[in-house]
């Protein structure tokens, strides 16, 4: 039986370590900075929590943004990570997270849900469609260093 539910308080381990599994460069020191910034109220402004019993099997983090790239000029909710454990994939729970996480940003009163994904990750890209997503644009990232 799994269980969808907003992130308590006391939960924030726990998010961290399934971000740790979704993004293997985040590691204690991004976790306690972005726990931090949440418990401070932002960016990320809500969590949900999948559970397999009292097992911690996915998460999806939203985040509000004022514009969102290649969705024209609105703000909207953006889901800034999404992940489900391998061994619970393909059942329906990615699906419930996002519901989660659409139904919160329908009340908050946003027109949409933002999102995005590597280039290669043609699965999420697979996922994101089948659940009501539509493609809105690709790009490509660049930096310049400053020399500091
Ligand atoms: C993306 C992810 C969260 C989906 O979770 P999930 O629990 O497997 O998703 P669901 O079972 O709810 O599937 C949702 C829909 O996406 C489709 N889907 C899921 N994985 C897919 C895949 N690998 N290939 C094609 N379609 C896929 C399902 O068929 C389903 O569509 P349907 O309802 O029409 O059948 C999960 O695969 C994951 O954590 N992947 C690794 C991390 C990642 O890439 N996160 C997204 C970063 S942008």
């Amino acid at each position: 039986m799994t269980d969808i539910r907003p992130m308590r308080a006391d939960e924030t381990e726990i998010w961290a370590g399934l971000r740790s599994e979704l993004w293997p460069d985040c590691g204690p020191d991004d976790n306690e900075e972005d726990i931090a910034a949440y418990r401070a109220g932002g960016p990320v402004r809500v969590v949900f929590l999948a559970f397999a019993g009292q097992t911690a099997i996915g998460f999806a983090e939203v985040s509000e943004r004022s514009v969102v790239n290649s969705c024209g000029n609105d703000p909207a909710a953006f889901l800034e990570g999404w992940y489900v454990a391998p061994g619970y994939r393909g059942q329906g729970i990615g699906a419930a997270l996002v519901k989660a996480a659409a139904d919160w940003a329908r009340q908050q009163g946003y027109a949409f849900l933002g999102s995005d994904a590597e280039l290669e990750n043609l699965a999420s890209h697979r996922a994101h469609l089948q659940l009501g997503f539509e493609e809105t644009g690709r790009i490509f990232t660049f930096r310049m260093d400053l020399g500091k």
